[in-house]
């Protein structure tokens, strides 16, 4: 009997649905999100599995006091305090939420503002907080606004929940309770909130057990379809892996696997998937990121093989002290410019990279002939070519060509353009050419006087 994928699908969610509520381990779904229980016809699974549970609404006091000193230390912190002020005012709640929450925990120094989320009237909180000096810089049509104070940028988010119509596109947003704006998150160890305003304040909300999944180190998708209402997820998942050193939970390894297999990412366009391949490239363990991609088969995916090369030159990379800027260059041209030449142009149009880059990314392979090039088509080419991508050539020749692209940058004929005419006419020639024949003088047999090199043209020329 041949099965549709649709039914396939279905079966596959099923089974894990089946594989979490025994577990247990993840205990809150809404009745609401009757969309996606309905296309996979867990309706009915999922309301009595929703009955048979006690209120799992966990919260709790043990870290108040440690976590609050830690959020001490954060520089915006005064200002922090004083929009919980604002909230608590108002009777609304105020979180900080997601990935800073985590890294609060985990004791990792928060290199950004913490993103905060209310629970309450948005608006009525947006004109108390104008009255007290912040200035609104942005607000979508998503329930977010971007408030400034000083140097400090806040994204603010009401308490939401999404309806994704189709995988992989942009989900439809309402508002809703704290808990469910954590249940639409991704993984159980960024869907914890810490309460700043009033009684909340220093109160960590964790439903879905992220906590005790950060002491184990494990990265859990909260619901089943994670990946496939958003196939992001998977690299972000692979990404928090790796930089944590944490491990999947059996279950998420096989979501992740089964969504990739279905071709998942291909249904996030090309600019979405790029955006998730930057921060990547920006993470100290890159390297490993990419080679984990790799095992999963995402890079296949994709249409792009990590040869013995591309390998050869990712080791380089994770060995040198680079820059976050020169790594992130270098990632990008190991893996979409050492492929074939007509891949990499169509990389940089899907992705919608800049022209610069589109035009580093057709010089890479160039590496290749460099050695069989004549001196007028070597010197064009380093007339082009940004240093970036001679430091990248270097990596591949296991030999260090900036020195020789510095002589051809720096190089200009000893003789002036007129002297330059007047040797081209003496000798028969044309002015281009005796330029070049300087140049290869100076550059490539390093003769200084105008003396010598006339003496050499002439010879040449007899
Ligand atoms: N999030 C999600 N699904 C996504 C992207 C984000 O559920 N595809 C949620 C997660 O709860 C995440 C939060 O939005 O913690 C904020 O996302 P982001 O700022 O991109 O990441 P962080 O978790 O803060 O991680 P990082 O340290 O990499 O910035």
């Amino acid at each position: 009997m041949k099965i549709s994928p649709l039914v396939e699908e279905s079966l596959y969610m099923k089974k894990y649905f089946r594989i979490f509520l025994k577990k247990e381990k993840v205990g809150w779904f809404r009745e609401s999100d009757t969309d996606i229980y309905r296309k996979y016809g867990l309706v009915r699974e999922i309301s009595d599995y929703i009955y048979s549970l006690p209120t799992r609404k966990r919260c709790y006091a043990l870290y108040r006091k440690e976590l609050l000193e830690r959020l001490k230390k954060i520089p915006s912190y005064p200002y922090l305090v004083k929009l919980a002020e604002i909230a608590s005012k108002l009777n609304m709640k105020l979180y900080i939420v997601g990935g800073a929450v985590r890294d609060l925990i985990l004791k990792n120094f928060i290199y950004k503002e913490p993103d905060l989320l209310v629970e309450g009237d948005l608006v009525s909180f947006m004109k108390e907080v104008e009255k007290e000096g912040f200035s609104i810089k942005e607000q979508t049509p998503f329930l977010t606004m971007k408030l400034q104070m000083g140097y400090h940028t806040f994204d603010i988010t009401l308490c939401r929940k999404e309806l994704y119509e189709k995988p992989g596109s942009l989900p439809k947003v309402l508002p809703a309770f704290l808990i469910e704006d954590l249940y639409r998150r991704d993984f159980t160890i960024n869907a914890m909130a810490f309460g700043l305003s009033c009684e909340e304040a220093g109160l960590l909300y964790d439903p879905f057990y992220g906590l005790e999944d950060l002491e184990r180190g494990f990265i859990r998708v909260i619901k089943p379809y994670s990946f496939i209402e958003d196939p992001t997820r998977i690299i972000r998942g692979i990404r928090l892996k790796v930089r944590f050193s944490f491990d999947f939970d059996e279950e998420t390894r096989k979501l992740i696997t089964l969504a990739i297999n279905k071709g998942a990412l291909f249904s996030i366009g090309w600019v979405r998937f790029w955006k998730e391949i930057e921060e990547v490239f920006k993470e100290e363990k890159a390297v490993d990121i990419i080679f984990l991609m790799d095992e999963f088969g995402i890079w296949q995916s994709v249409d792009i093989s990590l040869g013995d090369l591309e390998r050869k030159v990712l080791n380089k990379i994770a060995r040198e002290c680079l820059s976050s800027e020169e790594q992130k260059e270098f990632l990008l041209y190991t893996i979409f410019g050492l492929q074939d030449i007509n891949k990499s142009k169509e990389w940089g149009l899907r992705f919608q990279l800049s022209k610069d880059i589109r035009e580093s990314l057709s010089l890479i392979p160039s590496w290749k002939s460099l050695k069989y090039l004549s001196f007028t088509e070597k010197y064009k080419l380093m007339k082009k070519v940004r240093k970036g991508v001679v430091k990248f050539w270097s990596l591949c020749f296991d030999e260090n060509v900036v020195p020789l692209w510095e002589k051809f940058i720096e190089a200009k004929p000893i003789f002036s353009e007129e002297e330059i005419k007047e040797i081209a006419s003496n000798m028969g020639s044309t002015y281009d050419r005796i330029k070049m024949e300087i140049l290869k003088l100076q550059i490539e047999e390093g003769l200084r006087s105008q003396k010598d090199i006339l003496e050499r043209l002439r010879k040449e020329s007899a």
